[in-house]
């Protein structure tokens, strides 16, 4: 029988945090934040994990799957915010869930916390935790843990999959006895992680690519797959210090579109991807250069969810005019929903086995203070060893912000040697009956 809450550490039982994953309301939600190879993982360090029953269903990740790592299958949703003091979470979890949470949860995840900010203000002042994993600084210790690049890498190649089922020619060159068939020609507007991809994606298909970027040192990468960089005779911006680009000026616009209108007449596909974190997407394509693009052509719009890169473009929907069609899918990731999840799953879990490798046991001397302080939009951290509330307006200030990572910068005194067996032998983290419960049962079991 599993146990939740409750392992044997240096000979003792002693409680460990638990880990919940719910089904999602979203309809337009294929993805789960956790899959069975990755409980495995986090059972091993100490975590448990409790699931609803048929959260992997829409991934093609079975129950069966999670019972044989040792996650606890639930039927009932509210027993997981019950049981749990960590959900995992893919969207800002709805009034619901949030009452149905036991005390002081912490709510990790993808939370957009550029949307509805005043939702999330509100679960914490109930005294809940929210991580938003939106928020990681990107450095190189926090690579292996980047939702935004994971999905957005498989973003890319999904927007060129989806815009070949759409275009009515191939994307190959080919010599046949039947005649020579032209290669496509693609157009990637954005060259961050999705754009790079889409370039990648659009090659080995076969297609001749261009791309264009406001920032002039995505030119070489844009080479470095293959494709043909957009200059615009000016200098765009340059990414700040946390590496996004920022909005152009008018002028450049001007110059940009000049640039665009002379390319886009040949072109078949045009991707575009482009995003400036926190703001409205940048309107890139106009209905008049639309009316530009010949019959047939397809354009794929990423930045739906922002607004779009295209005037024309309807979030969720296929639009035509003057028969261009302009694509702009709810969450085009759907598609590719097993492997979309096994990365997010990688991600999640290689947070929480980073950020609190020592939390379970209540002696945390080791937490990643840049990463945390980076994505905590307030609460307290796990252990309670921190109790700074930052308030909306710090997000932005925080993204860039070098936090002074110290071993030592945990509040509390860092314990060594005898002390620290100590600890870890009377560690309590999780003040919940039925863990303790559980914690005494298994005594009782190792007794007989
Ligand atoms: P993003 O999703 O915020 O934006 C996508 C792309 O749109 C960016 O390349 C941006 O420059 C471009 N863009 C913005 N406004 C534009 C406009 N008006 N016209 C044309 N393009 C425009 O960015 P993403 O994909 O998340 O990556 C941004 C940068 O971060 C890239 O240089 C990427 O290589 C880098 N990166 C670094 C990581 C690390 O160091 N750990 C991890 C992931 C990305």
């Amino acid at each position: 029988m599993i146990k939740l809450g409750c392992i044997k550490y240096s000979g003792s039982y002693v409680l460990s945090l638990i880990i919940g994953v719910v089904v999602s309301k979203n309809q337009n939600e294929f993805r789960v934040p956790l899959v069975p190879q990755h409980v495995k993982n986090l059972i091993k360090v100490g975590f448990s994990v409790v699931v609803e029953s048929q959260c992997g269903k829409s991934s093609d990740y079975s129950d069966e799957q999670y019972q044989e790592v040792g996650a606890k299958v639930v039927k009932k949703r509210t027993e997981v915010f019950q049981k749990s003091d960590v959900i995992l979470c893919l969207g800002q979890p709805d009034d619901l869930d949030v009452k149905a949470s036991k005390n002081k949860t912490s709510f990790i995840g993808l939370l957009n916390p550029y949307g509805n900010k005043e939702h999330l203000e509100k679960i914490v002042s109930l005294g809940h935790s929210c991580y938003s994993l939106e928020l990681l600084p990107r450095i190189t210790r926090a690579q292996n843990m980047d939702v935004l690049s994971s999905q957005s890498n498989l973003m890319g190649y999904c927007s060129v999959i989806h815009a070949a089922n759409i275009f009515k020619g191939i994307f190959s060159m080919m010599v046949t006895a039947a005649g020579t068939i032209k290669p496509a020609r693609v157009l990637v507007i954005g060259a961050g992680v999705a754009g790079l991809q889409a370039i990648a994606t659009a090659k080995r298909l076969g297609a001749i690519v261009h791309a264009f970027d406001v920032r002039p040192e995505a030119k070489e990468q844009v080479e470095s797959l293959g494709g043909i960089f957009v200059s615009v005779d000016e200098n765009g911006t340059s990414a700040d210090k946390q590496v996004y680009a920022k909005e152009v000026t008018a002028q450049y616009r001007q110059k940009q579109q000049l640039a665009l209108e002379n390319i886009l007449k040949t072109q078949d596909i045009v991707i575009t991807t482009a995003l400036i974190p926190g703001k409205p997407a940048p309107k890139i394509l106009t209905k008049a250069m639309v009316e530009l693009m010949s019959v047939g052509s397809v354009v794929v719009d990423l930045a739906g969810a922002s607004g779009g890169n295209c005037e024309l473009t309807q979030w969720g929907k296929d639009v035509e005019h003057q028969n261009v069609i302009i694509s702009s899918p709810y969450n085009i990731l759907n598609n590719v929903a097993k492997t979309a999840s096994f990365t997010l799953s990688n991600n999640f879990t290689n947070f929480l086995t980073t950020s609190f490798k020592n939390g379970w046991d209540g002696t945390a001397t080791d937490l990643d203070f840049e990463i945390l302080n980076a994505v905590r939009i307030a609460g307290e951290i796990l252990d309670g060893s921190e109790k700074k509330i930052q308030n909306f307006e710090d997000i932005k200030v925080l993204k860039p912000k070098v936090v002074q990572h110290k071993k030592s910068t945990s509040t509390k005194p860092a314990t060594t040697g005898k002390k620290e067996a100590n600890n870890k032998k009377n560690a309590k983290v999780v003040k919940n009956p039925e863990v303790k419960k559980n914690v005494k049962k298994a005594k009782q079991d190792d007794k007989k």
